[in-house]
């Protein structure tokens, strides 16, 4: 096994293991696993000119602070995971009267989501433990990642999702070639069938939050707009002045099982330990107000996660218990962050907004700006605040939704008549 990788640490009772004495979950607590990495070795060895100065914009840049030796797939869709762009809102940052707004843009992943990142590190580490079969239960985005990273490579991939997922997710599933079987039951009823089957077959495991390396391959947008900050952020800073008070880079993103929130959390720890960065940013998660059992825990202050019956039309972040829930409860709660809810309007009206300024986002990707104008309006930000939202997933993954949120065209007759009288109404 790498140097690097050490094993991991339970986020609930502290127990280490090595990297072959666990492989999802706390053994005793069922705590979710941080994976451990030799970071005394690696602020030895590396400078972040190391890390900047690499030439692969993929998400494999960041390969020296990753818990794998090698990537497989090179020039592959599993390479191009990652690197994915950041542009600035500046049509609604004025007219909100926000300063500084971007937008990093997680749809342009190989497979139209931020998944891509967790899947292609599980790859990886799959063909590392020579896994025949990974399997993984997934409300369509994640199994998407996985279908599309496992046949870049050859890897067989069987995925669990809902019935109800949105067809052109299972069409995505299904064109990659995984196994795909559809769920009678919730995105929880296929996550636990999902454990079942992987014990049952000997399958490896993918599920979000349970196997320790989707945090890890989520943490990469971290380290992502680590090196996009120190640019974007200088002339900001030459305006406010020397010495003053800067405010910290505010993140928002929509959560359902807590699993990029909390991975996002460990990639700007991970440059914390380094020395890499100074403080960590502020991250805001955003959850259906029908799907908010984290943000429940959060405002309640505890860390006990209930779960709820969740109902939402953002499906992928439509979940009853959070395998990731705790993590992502401090993943607020350490960076100054919070939590927003917003309704399926909300969600819907934020589809449309982005739509306006060139970004096609899926409810759950919206769901993150959704989370913005809730938090402007109660004034959790303000307008001086540098903001990140992150869109997670493409608009193409469900269009369904995207027709509510802007209505039907009206249809004309193909004359010039017909189109004035159609152009007036
Ligand atoms: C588009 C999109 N946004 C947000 C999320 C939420 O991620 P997590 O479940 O890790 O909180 C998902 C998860 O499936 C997703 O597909
Ligand atoms: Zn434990």
């Amino acid at each position: 096994m790498t140097g690097k990788f050490l094993g991991y640490r339970c986020s609930l009772c502290g127990t280490e293991y090595g990297p072959s004495e666990a492989t999802y979950t706390c053994p005793k607590d069922g705590g979710n696993l941080d994976v451990v990495l030799d970071i005394e070795s690696l602020r030895a060895k590396f400078q972040p000119s190391d890390i900047s100065s690499r030439l692969d914009p993929s998400l494999w840049r960041y390969l020296p602070l990753l818990p794998v030796t090698e990537y497989p797939g090179d020039s592959t869709p599993l390479h191009a995971a990652g690197g994915t762009p950041v542009f600035a809102l500046r049509r609604i940052g004025e007219r909100l009267g926000l300063k500084q707004l971007w937008l990093k843009d997680e749809s342009r992943n190989p497979t139209a989501s931020f998944k891509d990142r967790a899947s292609a590190l599980v790859v990886a580490r799959a063909r590392e433990i020579e896994a025949e079969v990974i399997v993984t239960a997934s409300t369509g985005n994640a199994g998407a990642a996985l279908a599309g990273m496992a046949a870049a490579v050859g890897q067989k991939a069987v995925v669990l999702a809902p019935r109800t997922a949105p067809p052109a997710k299972i069409a995505q599933l299904l064109v990659f070639g995984a196994t795909v079987l559809l769920v009678d039951g919730t995105y929880d009823d296929a996550f636990d069938l999902t454990l079942k089957a992987a014990e049952e077959f000997g399958w490896y495991c993918r599920n979000t939050g349970h196997n320790p390396f989707t945090a890890e391959g989520k943490k990469t947008a971290a380290l992502e707009i680590w090196e996009w900050w120190q640019t974007a952020h200088k002339a900001w800073y030459q305006e406010l002045g020397e010495g003053a008070e800067h405010p910290p880079l505010t993140v928002f993103v929509s959560v359902g099982d807590g699993n990029i929130i909390s991975g996002l959390h460990k990639g700007f720890k991970d440059l914390l330990q380094l020395g890499w960065i100074t403080r960590l940013p502020r991250l805001i998660g955003v959850q259906a107000s029908g799907s908010a059992a984290i943000a429940n825990a959060f405002h309640a202050n505890t860390e006990t996660i209930t779960p709820v019956t969740a109902k939402t039309l953002a499906d992928s972040i439509s979940v009853d218990l959070p395998r990731d829930g705790v993590r992502a409860v401090r993943a607020a709660r350490e960076t100054g962050g919070t939590y927003v809810l917003v309704s399926d309007d909300e969600i819907l009206r934020a589809v449309a907004e982005l739509g306006l300024s060139g970004v096609f986002a899926e409810p759950a990707g919206a769901t993150a700006h959704a989370g913005l104008l809730k938090a402007l309006a109660d004034g959790v930000v303000q307008r001086d605040d540098p903001i990140l939202v992150l869109n997670t997933g493409s608009g193409l993954k469900d269009t369904h939704a995207a027709m509510r949120a802007v209505g039907n065209a009206p249809v004309v007759e193909p004359s010039i008549k017909a189109l004035k009288e159609v152009l007036q109404k």
